[in-house]
């Protein structure tokens, strides 16, 4: 059976996705955008978000900080009722654990952890209510590794990977289905360094075995494909795209 175009239109439904300002929030906005969707942007970056604003036309734009509860609640309200959630935005910290400071390993494992489930609470309250939605995190191939130097990210990512099997089994009964992406290494600003300095980038590169680091659009499809009806029988997985990292 073909899959038509129209299976992968969403026209007439609210996406919201969160990171939005950059990289793979960036690349999803303009994916969804691009198959029909009424985008509603949310960063922390207000600058960033006006660009996209400007760029993807009827989309709306919310600053928000995941590092805080209030802020998000607020941001949830503002959204109103969506019909997909992309829970993408996170940070990186990366150096020895033992360097880390205490500071560091709080505000990493608040935005990418409690971040995503506060966001996942306050925005699928409503989509229960509704008995209809789509949940989208984005986790990483480091929740399926030990990493040194990305301890604490790692952890949060791992946790997101839990975090959506174990929703995804409460929720999918009343109609919100929930899933996660785990990307590899993808060529973002959280990776800028990738792009600088050329003894990491070969370095980085010798850990995938398809030679290439991933580019932000392969990870917004990916995304588009996991909320789509296409694979509407995909619940509670955290799908990889890494290139085959994991194999090794
Ligand atoms: N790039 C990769 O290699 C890679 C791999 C695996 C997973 N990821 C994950 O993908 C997601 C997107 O990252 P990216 O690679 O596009 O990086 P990015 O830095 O380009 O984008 C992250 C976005 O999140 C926003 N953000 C960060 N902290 C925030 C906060 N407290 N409140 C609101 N917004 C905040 C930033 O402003 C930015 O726009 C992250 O969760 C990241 O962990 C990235």
């Amino acid at each position: 059976m073909k899959i038509e175009p129209s299976d992968l239109d969403f026209t007439g439904k609210r996406v919201l996705v969160t990171g939005a300002a950059s990289g793979i929030g960036a690349a999803m906005a303009r994916t969804f955008h691009g198959h029909g969707a009424t985008m509603v942007l949310a960063d922390r970056d207000a600058a960033g978000l006006e660009a996209m604003a400007r760029e993807l036309p009827d989309s709306r734009a919310i600053t928000f900080d995941q590092a805080d509860l209030a802020s998000i609640q607020a941001m949830a309200e503002a959204a109103g009722p969506v019909d997909v959630l992309l829970n993408n935005a996170g940070v990186l910290w990366a150096g020895p654990f033992a360097e880390m400071p205490m500071a560091e390993l709080d505000r990493v494992a608040v935005i990418n952890f409690m971040g995503p489930m506060r966001v996942a609470h306050a925005v699928g309250l409503g989509m229960l209510e509704r008995g209809a939605g789509v949940i989208v995190n984005t986790s990483s191939q480091l929740a399926f590794h030990g990493s040194a130097e990305r301890a604490v990210y790692a952890s949060t990512k791992a946790g997101i990977a839990q975090f959506t099997k174990s929703i995804a089994a409460e929720w999918a009964p009343r109609g919100v289905r929930v899933v996660a992406i785990a990307p590899g290494r993808t060529l973002t600003n959280i990776n800028s360094y990738l792009l600088e300095d050329g003894e990491k980038r070969v370095e980085a590169l010798k850990g995938i075995p398809n030679g290439r680091l991933a580019e932000a659009p392969e990870m917004a499809r990916l995304a588009l494909l996991l909320a789509s009806d296409v694979l509407g029988y995909v619940v509670g997985e955290t799908v990889i795209s890494d290139g085959g990292y994991v194999l090794l």
